[in-house]
């Protein structure tokens, strides 16, 4: 086990490079089973969701090459094993988006149950009911999703509720599927949109995606093609939240501004000078943090994926503010562990009231999932004295080289063995 070590009160100054997006490069991956020709793609992070993301392609009978850093090579010309077993799937579930390529190329799959994880129940019935509807049997045997098909064929299936990897799964089910499907209330983030343009560049025929109904004509096969991965959009904001809680200025370098419009917005309105162009944003502090609410919701929206990191903002905000989370049940994993660094937080249903104080102090703190541990570097690096975080390996599922990216923006942080856990 490691942990990271923060001496906070610095302010963070400079440009950071963002890595690929994780979650484009997650459904892209997947997306490789729809062909048997290679599949290249550049600037894929190095993350641990990316590392099993592999394990499970390999366990299928893949061919990768990953040698060049950044570049992964994926040839899938003939799967041996239609199992996503459940060591894998209970360390990433996103293996689910397995589901969607090898039911439409090979007509089963055996995948385990994701189970919950720390931030909700995170169900699928979603994924399974548009492959139903595609006419796939479903049957849960032992823990595991059994699906079987002849062949998927085109549907008119509409989302009860706004799902990111289940408009993925989908979308990649019917890209090889007979006839033409309508996938009605699809969510829209732009990882969906880059998927998207993946599949028509292999030959498919997506249509629609970024907006709430994709329509896609099924094909007999897809071919090969490279792909540069999107920059990660959620790894910028966290970058620029870092500049406004530690009152500096950092310009995030190769992210699209418009992936990151509601952050941006809500930190202009707490305070914060932003300066845009196409590919950079900059973030500078007066040192004043207005205390803002916020409300998580899908894409275009405030991203869940933010409220973490944007709680450690306002726990030094200069009043008081509600951050209401309303995508997952559960994601309030970091509120004790701010609360131990002198934070003011009371948690109420889906609402945090958060009232803001004058200073954190360094403590030992644990992360819980992705983004939670996200939120405590972030409060380390704002807190008088030293921030010990545990169980880092959850930071490590979806940040590139941190404590590097960190300690050349100025901050005092280092990665060290952990004999406490
Ligand atoms: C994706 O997860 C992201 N992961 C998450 O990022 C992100 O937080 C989430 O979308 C929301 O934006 C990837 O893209 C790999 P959902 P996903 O299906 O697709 C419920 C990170 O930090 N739901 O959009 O699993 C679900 O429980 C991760 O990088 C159902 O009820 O999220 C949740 O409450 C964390 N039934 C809500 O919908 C279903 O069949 C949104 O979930 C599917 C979802």
């Amino acid at each position: 086990m490691q942990k990271i070590v923060i001496r906070g009160g610095r302010a963070l100054k400079g440009s950071v490079e963002i890595s690929g997006s994780k979650n484009a490069a997650l459904p892209l991956m997947f997306a490789s089973l729809l062909s048997r020709d290679e599949m290249t793609f550049h600037r894929v992070p190095v993350l641990r969701d990316i590392r099993t993301t592999k394990q499970l392609l390999l366990q299928l009978g893949v061919q990768l090459d990953d040698f060049a850093p950044g570049t992964l090579r994926i040839k899938a010309r003939d799967i041996i094993d239609h199992t996503a077993p459940y060591e894998l799937v209970k360390t990433m579930r996103a293996s689910v988006m397995v589901l969607g390529p090898l039911m439409a190329r090979e007509g089963r799959a055996d995948v385990s149950l994701p189970g919950g994880c720390a931030i909700g129940a995170r169900p699928i019935e979603q994924h399974l009911k548009g492959l139903e509807a595609m006419g796939a049997t479903i049957e849960l045997q032992n823990g595991y999703i059994q699906a079987r098909a002849d062949r998927l064929k085109g549907a008119d299936f509409s989302f009860d509720l706004t799902t990111v990897t289940g408009t993925e799964n989908l979308i990649m089910a019917a890209s090889l599927a007979r006839g033409t499907t309508v996938l009605r209330k699809c969510a829209i983030e732009p990882e969906i949109v880059e998927l998207a343009h993946v599949i028509n560049r292999m030959g498919g025929s997506v249509h629609g995606a970024g907006t709430t109904t994709i329509v896609i004509d099924g094909k007999d096969r897809l071919e090969g093609i490279a792909h540069e991965i999107m920059p990660d959009r959620i790894e910028a904001g966290t970058y620029l939240l870092a500049a406004a809680i530690t009152r500096g200025d950092v310009t995030a370098v190769g992210c699209n501004p418009s992936h990151v419009a509601a952050l941006l917005e809500k930190l202009d309105e707490a305070g914060l000078r932003v300066e845009t162009t196409a590919t950079e944003t900059r973030v500078i502090s007066n040192g004043n943090i207005k205390s803002r609410d916020v409300v998580t919701d899908p894409y275009p929206g405030f991203a869940t994926d933010f409220q973490a990191q944007y709680m450690a903002l306002m726990a030094l905000g200069d009043s008081r503010c509600d951050i209401t989370e309303n995508v997952f049940e559960n994601r309030f994993m970091h509120v004790q562990e701010l609360v131990r660094m002198g934070a003011g937080i009371r948690v109420s249903g889906r609402t945090a009231r958060v009232e803001g104080v004058k200073k954190l102090s360094g403590a030992h703190v644990q992360a819980t999932d992705l983004r939670a541990s996200a939120s405590l570097i972030l409060a380390g690096l704002a807190a008088n004295g030293v921030t010990e975080i545990h169980r880092v390996y959850h930071l490590d599922r979806g940040y590139e080289r941190i404590e590097e990216k960190l300690s050349k923006l100025g901050a005092d942080i280092r990665r060290e063995k952990d004999d406490m856990l």
